[in-house]
């Protein structure tokens, strides 16, 4: 068995095959720390809720942050922002790692393979995005798995049918960031982000009409439209502008990259757009009216959306793993395969 994992500024989502399934295990990349009462403990122990108590503090995680946060009115605090670990948040590295333990669990079997998405460094900002993959690398390989990161727009040209060959523009639209690659054959021949994605929306379409960002999401997150016929002046028009924004902007830096690129002329490229932030209704026909217009060097066949935008990243990442797990078992020879599982047999008696 092999499994894939999303690590998102929003969400970290696992993925493992079931029978002819994708299982998918998903939690929020959030927290709350509240201070320890009779009334936290009671809630605490009626349910299954993700925490840590220390001293007098509790830190609930993950999806129950929230509820915790509006019952004991306090901010749930993130450990990602832009797409890796947040140096503005102390915990963050024991949160992010208690999220990520329950969202793929413990390993199958000893070195079983797990493939992670890691975002490409920032065209548009100093960030650096070695130290988040190695630490995260770090505490998945402590759990006993064989880790290996992928790239995440590589990982959306993964969690395509394979029918393209692995060749095209993969785009994830995520809340920290937007990660783009050029695959070619499963080459990876230009991966780059840049630092803009939900969050970068949601905050200039609070800052326009002074909403509350949250305020903000919410309305985007319910049944929001990119029609451009709603509301001047609102926020769900103050959305429109600053999405509109995002595509440009994203488009123009994959223009500029390809160019720079030297990307090979007599290509026909489709292009897979996915990520939380490209859901509403009405982005994939803005994003293709848009690209069009676009100085690239080669031909777009098509732009298609992923069916589950939540999910792509973490489908592809599964996709990359069990690939890497059969060729490896197929590579492997008889003698040594034996010895392998011997090891391991060995190791379960321990
Ligand atoms: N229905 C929806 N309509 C609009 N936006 C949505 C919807 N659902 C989720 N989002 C937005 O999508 C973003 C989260 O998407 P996703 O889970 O792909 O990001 P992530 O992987 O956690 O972040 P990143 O890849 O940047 O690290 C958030 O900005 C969220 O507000
Ligand atoms: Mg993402």
């Amino acid at each position: 068995m092999a499994k894939g994992l999303d690590v998102g500024t929003m969400n970290i989502l696992s993925g493992q095959q079931d029978g002819s399934e994708t299982v998918f295990v998903q939690q929020r990349n959030s927290f709350v720390e509240i201070e320890y009462s009779d009334m936290a403990e009671q809630m605490l122990s009626r349910s299954d809720v993700l925490h840590i108590r220390k001293d007098d503090r509790v830190y609930v995680v993950g999806d129950d942050a929230l509820g915790f946060a509006n019952i004991f009115n306090r901010e749930t605090r993130r450990p990602m922002q832009h797409g890796i670990l947040s140096s503005n948040e102390q915990s963050a590295i024991p949160m992010i790692k208690l999220i990520t333990e329950q969202v793929v669990g413990e390993p199958d079997h000893r070195n079983e393979r797990l493939f992670f998405s890691s975002p490409a460094d920032p065209i548009d900002s100093e960030l650096s995005t070695l130290y988040h993959e190695k630490t995260v690398e770090s505490f998945l390989d402590d759990m006993g798995y064989d880790v290996e990161p992928i790239n995440e727009g590589m990982a959306v040209i993964y969690s395509e049918p394979a029918d393209n060959n692995f060749t095209g523009l993969g785009i994830s639209f995520g809340a920290g960031m937007t990660n783009v690659c050029l695959s070619y054959y499963a080459v990876p021949v230009m991966t780059f982000s840049v630092a803009r994605g939900g969050d970068w929306i949601d905050e200039q379409a609070a800052q326009a009409t002074g909403t509350p960002v949250d305020k903000v999401t919410s309305i985007k997150e319910d049944d929001f439209k990119l029609d451009f016929r709603t509301d001047i002046g609102g926020v769900e028009g103050a959305l429109a502008i600053y999405y509109e924004n995002l595509l440009d902007y994203v488009i123009e830096n994959i223009s500029r990259e390809v160019n720079d690129e030297d990307v090979e002329e007599d290509l026909d490229v489709p292009v897979v757009v996915t990520g939380g932030t490209s859901s509403p209704r009405g982005f994939e026909k803005l994003f293709e009216d848009h690209i069009e217009d676009a100085n690239i060097p080669f031909s777009i066949s098509g732009v298609e959306q992923a069916s589950e935008p939540l999910y792509s990243v973490a489908r592809g990442a599964l996709v990359a793993a069990r690939s890497d797990e059969q060729e490896e078992a197929t590579t492997q020879s008889p003698a040594t395969a034996d010895s392998a599982s011997e090891e391991e047999a060995e190791a379960e008696e321990e």
